[in-house]
């Protein structure tokens, strides 16, 4: 369960870009992240990944109390969140294949295992061909696509998603959120961020709404998300 708790968070003292958001992401839901451009998507995010601290309110993960948790202990938390940024964030000084094995590597798996799965993503990503490019020449359909292989290839316990269409056509939209979906029916809770009103339309998931810093629910997901 991923319960927050009339959370605030702000970047500069005295700000509040979410001012009390209270949400609950029962394991293994599935749900949408919307809100206009400067919602706060991407901040409720960096919460959610355990980049940021809230300023006030309470955060509970995976059965702790995170909210103040300390900050060597947080590597064990991350490891259990894959998440795709709304900038890729790749390491340019690593190939492809480096880049979407680096989860797996920091985990401690075994060499040929991590070789297997990374081919396998690549190939279902559409990216064989560039195993061994680095970041720089890719485009950002391209760089996306790796991204999310990076993230998923933990089949982590939370996906965070940010905008992890936004750089692709709508037949490459649709073939994600199908990656998604078969992550989510492992057993990983999914949360996908976006302003992608169609997109959401295509699917019947629950849709958190973020305005005014807060988590406007749709009346007809409250059921499915409180449970
Ligand atoms: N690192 C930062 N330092 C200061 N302010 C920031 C920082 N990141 C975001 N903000 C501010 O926080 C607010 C929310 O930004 P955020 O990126 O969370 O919105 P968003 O809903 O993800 O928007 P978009 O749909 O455009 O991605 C914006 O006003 C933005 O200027
Ligand atoms: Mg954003």
């Amino acid at each position: 369960m991923i319960k927050l708790e009339r959370v605030a968070m702000g970047y500069l003292p005295g700000q509040e870009i979410l001012k009390n958001v209270t949400l609950e992401l029962r394991p293994g839901s599935f749900h949408f992240l919307s809100g206009a451009s400067g919602a706060g998507k991407s901040t409720l995010l960096s919460l959610l990944s355990l980049q940021h601290r809230a300023s006030r309110g309470l955060i509970r993960m995976f059965g702790e109390d995170v909210t103040w948790i300390p900050r060597d202990e947080l590597p064990r938390l991350r490891r259990r969140i894959g998440i795709v940024l709304q900038d890729f964030r790749l390491l340019e000084h690593l190939t492809v294949a480096e880049n979407v094995a680096l989860p797996l590597k920091v985990a401690g798996e075994d060499a040929q295992e991590i070789d297997d799965k990374v081919e396998e993503l690549l190939e279902w990503v559409g990216l064989t061909d560039y195993h061994d490019a680095l970041p720089a020449i890719l485009s950002g359909g391209q760089k996306q696509r790796v991204a999310i292989a990076r993230a998923v290839i933990t089949k982590p316990d939370l996906l965070l998603a940010d905008e992890p269409t936004g750089n692709l056509d709508s037949e490459l939209a649709l073939r994600f959120m199908y990656l998604f979906e078969a992550l989510n029916q492992t057993g990983t809770t999914v949360l996908i961020a976006t302003h992608d009103e169609h997109l959401i339309s295509l699917f019947n998931y629950p849709v958190l709404r973020l305005k005014n810093g807060q988590i406007m629910q749709e009346e007809n997901s409250l059921a499915m998300a409180v449970g």
